[in-house]
């Protein structure tokens, strides 16, 4: 049977009207326009609008526990680096000296020797506050004062162990940003975990492109035939129960393809599907039997929580058509540091979906430069994904 015939028979079932129980759309929505996808004066208006104004997470704290230690980002085009001070004040500043603008961190993490940051090109020396102490100058202009040229400083909080930064002058509440809906993970020990592993990589695709295939899974089964034989609902195209239009049909069925949670045996996101021991104590019945839950902050990170361990994924543009994700797998100290402790059975799984999902990402981008394409159509499936078009038209300011 051709697809054409395939698609004649079973056209009224896919007419939706609206159905309070459906979370699903019940209209044909237009996506975001074409060029919001591959124009660099759009791009900088994002990045405007939206990186450099409201909170974006960087890394779990754990990474910065010692003093002196420092990392450093990249956020669009801003250099940015965080270092704990002797105190155990974690303070942010943008990565440029006062002297001639020189990039002052040039290594992606590390600790300094002394308490001072000194610029690498003519030696300028600040402390970890910011203050500029020393210059390399024979002499300095009488009306040259170091108290006129600290560090710029960034706007930093640490909130359940995770660091967020804010470029902008006048931060949101954290009400309005990172923290909304973050009652998901109540109940996961996140200040207390440790970064036991991380894994970096930079696509070939619009950050936008990421967030939208982040929020589907009408691609799973093609893209991601593991994890939809780890979580079969998955392999219906959909993400949970009510994006089933005929959802009630199924009444209490307890098998995972419409259920939800993972297949028969499998406890967590892991290689051969068990988990670790010990696993999280606070965590309800229900948040260990649905495999996975998810906690988004946008623009910047997604917070995957498993029974075992959780999961940070950062995003971050890098240009109009670059973006850099950034793994961090959070574990619980007792557990990273048990005998036998695998981490390749943890990792290895979940690198192989990102890694898919990066692939899947880049052929969007490729098909998004196409002059014919002014925007595209979403599907009933895809509510999150509308749900993120429109998170994104309002921070753009409609
Ligand atoms: S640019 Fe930093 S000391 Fe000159
Ligand atoms: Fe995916």
């Amino acid at each position: 049977m051709s697809i054409q015939n395939e698609d004649r028979n079973i056209p009224n079932r896919r007419r939706l009207t609206g159905r309070e129980d459906f979370d699903g759309l019940t209209r044909a929505e237009p996506t975001l326009p074409g060029p919001a996808y591959v124009d660099p004066v759009h791009h900088a208006k994002e990045l405007e609008r939206i990186f450099y104004r409201h909170w974006i997470f960087l890394c779990h704290a754990s990474t910065l526990q010692t003093p002196r230690a420092f990392r450093s980002f990249t956020i669009g085009r801003q250099g940015i680096f965080l270092v704990r001070d002797d105190d155990g004040t974690l303070r942010a500043f943008h990565n440029s000296c006062r002297h001639r603008g020189s990039a002052l961190c040039l290594e992606s993490s590390g600790a300094f020797s002394k308490p001072l940051i000194r610029c690498p090109y003519h030696q300028w020396a600040y402390a970890l506050d910011g203050r500029l102490v020393a210059t390399s100058s024979l002499a300095e202009a009488p009306d040259f004062d170091r108290e006129d040229y600290p560090l710029h400083a960034v706007h930093v909080r640490e909130w359940r162990g995770c660091v967020f930064v804010c470029l902008g002058d006048d931060p949101p509440t954290l009400e309005e940003t990172f923290e909304r809906g973050s009652e998901r993970i109540d109940n996961w020990p996140l200040e207390t975990l440790v970064v036991g592993h991380t894994w970096q990589k930079v696509m070939a695709c619009n950050w936008k492109v990421f967030w939208e295939n982040f929020n589907e899974c009408l691609h799973c089964p093609n893209i991601h035939p593991e994890l939809c034989d780890l979580v079969p609902i998955y392999g219906r195209r959909i993400s949970q129960v009510r994006d089933d239009p005929h959802w009630r049909n199924y009444g209490d069925s307890t098998d995972p393809k419409h259920a939800g949670g993972l297949k028969p045996g499998a406890e967590s996101w892991s290689v051969d599907g068990s988990a670790l021991e010990p696993g999280f104590s606070g965590l309800t019945e229900e948040e260990i039997a649905r495999g996975q839950t998810y906690f988004v902050s946008l623009p910047s990170v997604f917070i995957a929580a498993h029974k075992d361990y959780m999961r940070a994924v950062r995003v971050l543009p890098l240009d109009v058509e670059t973006t850099q994700i950034e793994v961090e797998w959070l574990f619980l100290p007792e557990t990273l540091f048990s005998d036998g402790f695998d981490m390749k059975n943890i990792t290895d799984f979940t690198i192989l979906v990102m890694e898919q999902d990066a692939a899947a990402s880049e052929m969007n981008q490729i098909g998004l430069r196409s002059q014919k394409y002014d925007h595209g159509v979403l599907m009933p499936e895809e509510h999150h994904v509308k749900a993120f078009h429109d998170w994104v038209t309002s921070a753009m300011g409609g």
